[in-house]
């Protein structure tokens, strides 16, 4: 009986890894290779295709390619090569894709289920889509439609070289450190530090983040994933929820998520001001990709979460320290 029994077994299990073999080969063109599982004290750890090469527990999950195709990317930025925009050419999805690879298996976009997966994408791009957007009022399609329009800022009124940071950051004779990719880079010692984050030599060429969509998309994934400061959240733990507030952070209405972002990403100049336009144009456009992408607005949660109008900032810019 019992013999009998795992020959039945076997045989099954044959007939479904046979119907299996049959489906994955249906479309080369479209196939992935598969997924590598490893445990690793106790924590399933995957290496997925290039988009998730690192062994990490986030390559288990969906990737961004799975929740965000090239459709959605053209729905999302719909006006961006418009002939009045004035990046025409310059962004797509693939530099979007390329650049995500390096922080997917830090779990950019592939932290918690679909739907949070889905919510940071939407965040991170509502950030992206206002601060690179032309749409202004009458605007056609909406002035929603109208991110990644820009890629630099364009008509700088300085270069942005500040002389405190000669010794660590110094200035490249000639090179200018204007406003420039997808969450803009100001300043010598930004180009500076994210410069040396990506091993790239910014502070040599700025001119790289707009000449290179996929490096304008890096350094601005690169500043999602860090902290401004030490100590403090980065962007992407706020809104995952990786990070727990302090009673501090509580007595200051910071909570985790969209609206905490802001507050780490621009301090004072957005948040701790109320219902301002500064803060709702970047609040809409997360709004309005989280309805393009199927999720919907409404799972953007309640005004507290959402908002930074009453937070105070970690960094006041009149604190002597705030470098950024
Ligand atoms: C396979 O995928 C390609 C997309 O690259 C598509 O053009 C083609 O029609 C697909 N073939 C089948 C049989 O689904
Ligand atoms: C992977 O996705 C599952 C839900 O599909 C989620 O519970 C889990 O936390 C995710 N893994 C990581 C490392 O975020
Ligand atoms: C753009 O930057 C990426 C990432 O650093 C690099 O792999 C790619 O070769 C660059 N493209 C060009 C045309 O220089
Ligand atoms: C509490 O928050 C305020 C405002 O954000 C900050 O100035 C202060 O340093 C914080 N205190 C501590 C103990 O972290």
């Amino acid at each position: 009986m019992g013999i009998l029994k795992m020959r039945i077994l076997g045989l099954l299990l044959i007939g479904i890894s046979i119907i299996g073999c049959v489906n994955g080969d249906e479309n080369e063109s479209f196939k992935k290779p598969p997924t590598i599982v490893k445990m690793v004290k106790g924590t399933k750890m995957c290496v997925k295709d290039w988009e998730c090469n690192k062994l990490s527990k986030f390559c288990c999950n969906l990737t961004i390619t799975d929740y965000l195709d090239t459709d959605q990317f053209e729905l999302l930025f719909a006006k961006r090569n418009s002939p009045v925009a004035h990046a025409v050419g310059f962004w797509d999805y693939r530099s979007f894709i390329l650049a995500a690879a390096l922080y997917q298996p830090l779990g950019f976009g592939t932290t918690g289920g679909k739907k949070m997966q889905m919510k940071e994408i939407a965040a991170f791009l509502g950030h992206v889509g206002s601060k690179t957007s032309c749409g202004y009022g009458v605007a056609t399609g909406g002035p929603l439609a109208w991110g990644l329009c820009y890629n630099k800022e364009m008509s700088p009124s300085q270069d942005y070289c500040d002389d405190y940071f000669k010794l660590t950051y110094p200035c490249t004779p000639g090179a200018q450190y204007y406003g420039r990719g997808a969450l803009p880079i100001y300043w010598n010692y930004n180009y500076g530090a994210i410069g040396e984050a990506l091993k790239l030599n910014l502070l040599d060429h700025p001119e790289y983040i707009e000449q290179n969509a996929t490096m304008a998309f890096q350094a601005a994934i690169w500043r999602w994933m860090n902290p401004m400061k030490k100590g403090q959240p980065s962007a992407h733990d706020a809104f995952v929820g990786n990070w727990k507030p302090t009673k501090n952070d509580t007595l200051s209405k910071r909570f985790p998520g969209f609206g905490t972002t802001m507050n780490i990403l621009y301090g004072d100049s957005v948040c701790s001001q109320g219902d301002i336009d500064a803060m709702n144009n970047i609040i809409s456009h997360y709004q309005y990709y989280l309805d393009l992408m199927g999720v919907g607005r409404e799972e953007a949660g309640p005004h507290e979460v959402l908002t930074c109008g009453d937070q105070k900032a970690f960094n006041p810019t009149a604190a002597p320290a705030a470098a950024s």
